[in-house]
């Protein structure tokens, strides 16, 4: 049996936290001292008035005589200088105590200048870009007036057919800690008093990225051991970065609620990591807990005030209750003055207990808002997020003189470049793929047709389009769309078909059984490959897909997820060769929905799956399928050729409190300039819980000119090799590491050393 070493930094630095989370604000515990036990209850009630989008049944009612009376703490969904003003006016003048309110809002992945969707941005692996765009959207809807963003959505997800897989960063927990990380920063930024930085939420805690079927709301249930090693430490990796607020989920967690889960809200995130900002419930969640089986309104009101819940989002549980549980002894005040003093301690942060009117400057929208810079930075970020699934005979990059068929129902689409959850951005304002390639090549030959709708299903239409007309129908038949774009295809010299998903087909609700490309689709990409001219499939989407048919037909594939306001000229960029694509796969991609939930971080298990991939009987692997994803995590194509040499450690051993070093040399061996992003992955062979057969642990983004070569180094130190054993203690045990360093997880361990006492 190895020796276990337990993180004494982890004991000392979670004191130190606790000791922050106990300093007192003068002005805090003053007004605290004023509170009546109602106004206490009101600061826990969050509501929105409309203008926003609802994301459940319920809206909330006379909003504005509640905050007169000192019954609301903040409120979503009102956004303007103007308007928020109005707002602060009501609070500041007419409460008896004046205490400003939290606005808050959903900036998932920017205000109004939209950016690609989170999912898609994570594929670009580049932190610097991430945290940029989290301070742009920080910038901008700070300028009309929020202060409080419902964002980083770090829930990790290993089951595309959930639609909300579209709102995180992928599979992997160190890669999700990283963005967690860059994206609470970038937001937050160093001083939450100055007027362009907002206070980050990071949701949802805990889970709620596994439900299971990949039904969205569904329950969840899983070992602590998976918990802590795999799902948590994007939510802890955020917490470490100083986010302000947490919200929970929908999910239950242990057969509790996270809403009503003290050993979620406070054993782990207050005691263990030692948060000390404020917990909000997701959009009812609290009543929710009712249809949950956890009792009435006052019993669930009750249960999460206890478990640690600090704000009540538009159910007003705790308004309409939690005086009643006081009375009764269910819930003591002192409860609900620790939960008040932690939105006091927010709006303190946020400098609104000072100038309730920070957020109010009428003269900040023109200059901040929509600005050619932030349209600039939307663009290289849809760039970076694009990425090169397959290359067929050269085709791509093309040329600025093409004679290209334009086709496909996403080609010339403004409603369905933003993405889901862009309710603050205006599609309107979006470039469709065509006018970017007008913009990029002016002297190509773009002819256009539709060629197929997104779905030919009226009833699919239906519950897709709650947020607009996301999958329009033509009035041509389907035979009379595929024949126009049969006959452009066949006087081009190249064909691009824009194909895939609509926005609202990925999202919250939109959960999939089927993740193929919709059948009205496929036959149009069928037809095209048969024409026998160069196809390049763009292919849109808010998840992974199943393209396993796409992937053996005679074409190039380009992923765009869905690429923001600036997607027609962030794709031309890129077809053009403007910008060479670099963007990897933060998620596998199945074969076939029957291989999910997959993810490259598999247990090897007792009966690992045999390499060739050919069936063995009594090995772990399928009859049908083989076991590796159609694609692999960390995956991605270049217009060039990287070639990994030289890979090796700096010595055959680690000391518990030293490094080693971990490199490889990188040459760019085609014929383009280009950026790769060089990924270590490492395997403990020997340890005390069973291993992943192998975890990244770094990487880098790094740029070649052609021909060029660079040596790529990672030091790697003890703190780097822990995980969390069976008594869910972090620490490291000596023995054997393999690792490799390559450009795609589908690699082989190709070095080794020894991890010391
Ligand atoms: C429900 C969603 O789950 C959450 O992510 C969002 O922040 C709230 N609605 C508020 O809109």
């Amino acid at each position: 049996m190895r020796k276990i070493y337990v993180s004494i930094t982890l004991i000392l630095c979670l004191g130190v936290s606790v000791l922050k989370a106990q300093e007192r604000i003068p002005e805090v515990e003053e007004l605290l001292s004023k509170m009546t036990l109602e106004e206490k209850i009101g600061q826990l009630n969050l509501l929105t008035p409309g203008g926003g989008v609802a994301t459940g049944s319920v809206v909330s009612e006379d909003v504005e005589a509640k905050i007169k009376a000192g019954n609301v703490g903040g409120v979503f969904g009102v956004s303007s200088p103007e308007k928020v003003r109005q707002a602060q006016e009501i609070a500041v003048k007419s409460s008896r105590l004046g205490i400003p309110l939290l606005i808050g809002s959903d900036i998932i992945h920017g205000y109004k200048t939209t950016y690609p969707i989170p999912l898609g941005l994570s594929s670009s692996w580049d932190m610097e870009l991430i945290k940029q765009g989290a301070q742009m959207a920080a910038k901008e809807a700070t300028a009309d007036g929020i202060n409080w963003n419902f964002s980083p959505m770090v829930d990790i997800a290993r089951d595309p057919r959930w639609g909300r897989i579209a709102e995180g960063a992928g599979e992997d927990p160190y890669l999700g800690s990283q963005i967690a990380k860059a994206m609470v920063e970038g937001y937050q930024g160093e001083d939450l008093t100055l007027p362009a930085t907002m206070m980050a939420t990071v949701k949802h805690m805990a889970l709620y990225g596994a439900p299971e079927a990949g039904r969205d709301y569904n329950s969840v249930d899983m070992s602590r051991l998976k918990m802590f090693n795999e799902y948590l430490p994007p939510y802890k990796a955020a917490v470490d970065a100083g986010v302000g607020s947490v919200m929970t989920s929908f999910n239950d967690i242990d057969g509790i609620p996270a809403s009503g889960n003290k050993w979620l809200l406070t054993d782990l995130l207050r005691e263990r990591w030692g948060f000390g900002g404020f917990v909000v419930s997701d959009y009812t969640s609290v009543n929710e807990m009712i249809a949950h089986g956890m009792g009435d309104l006052q019993a669930v009101s009750a249960m999460a005030i206890n478990a640690g819940l600090d704000m009540d989002m538009v159910g007003e549980g705790f308004l309409t209750t939690l005086k009643k549980s006081v009375e009764e002894g269910k819930v003591s005040e002192e409860q609900i003055t620790k939960a008040t003093r932690r939105i006091l301690e927010a709006k303190h942060k946020l400098g609104l207990l000072k100038d309730p009117y920070l957020y109010s400057d009428e003269s900040r929208p023109e200059k901040d808002i929509l600005t050619a810079e932030n349209r600039q930075l939307a663009r290289k970020a849809a760039t970076r997020s694009f990425v090169l699934l397959k290359k067929h005979d050269n085709t791509l990059p093309l040329a600025k003189s093409a004679k290209i068929a334009l086709v496909g129902p996403l080609a010339n689409n403004k409603n369905n470049m933003l993405g889901t959850w862009a309710p603050t951005g205006n599609p309107e304002l979006s470039v469709p793929i065509l006018e970017g390639i007008k913009n990029v090549a002016p002297k190509a030959n773009i002819q256009y047709a539709k060629g197929a709708n997104i779905s030919n299903d009226t009833s699919f239409a239906k519950k897709v389009n709650v947020f607009g007309p996301r999958v329009q129908i033509a009035d041509e038949s389907p035979e009379a769309l595929l024949k126009e774009a049969l006959d452009l295809a066949k006087n081009s010299d190249v064909i691009v078909a824009v194909v895939g998903e609509a926005t609202e087909m990925s999202g919250e609700a939109a959960s999939r059984t089927d993740i193929t490309i919709p059948d009205s689709q496929k036959k149009l990409i069928n037809e095209l490959a048969k024409t026998g001219k160069p196809v390049v499939l763009v292919l849109m989407s808010g998840r992974p897909l199943d393209i396993s048919e796409e992937m053996s037909l005679p074409v190039n594939i380009l992923q765009v997820w869905h690429p923001g306001v600036e997607a027609g000229n962030a794709v031309a960029d890129v077809l053009f060769g403007d910008y060479n694509p670099s963007g990897k796969l933060t998620n596998s991609w199945p074969r076939n929905v029957g291989q999910i939930p997959i993810h490259y971080r598999m247990k090897t298990t007792g009966r690992p799956g045999p390499e060739s991939g050919e069936f063995q009987k009594f090995k772990s692997n399928y009859l049908d399928s083989p076991n590796s994803p159609l694609l692999p995590f960390g995956y991605g194509l270049s217009y060039t050729t990287f070639e990994y040499t030289d890979v090796k450690a700096s010595s055959g051993s680690l000391n518990a409190n030293g490094s080693i070093e971990l490199s490889a040399t990188v040459t760019n061996t085609g014929d383009y300039d280009g950026e790769e992003v060089v990924q270590l992955y490492i395997h403990d062979k020997v340890r005390s819980v069973t291993p992943p057969g192998k975890e990244l642990k770094g990487f880098q983004k790094i740029a070649l000119k052609k021909g060029e070569s660079k040596k790529v180094n990672f030091k790697v130190t003890a703190e780097d090799l822990k995980f969390y054993n069976s008594q869910l203690e972090y620490v490291f045990e000596p023995g054997e590491f393999e690792f490799f360093i390559a450009g795609s997880s589908d690699a082989d361990f190709n070095g080794s050393f020894n991890l010391k006492k």
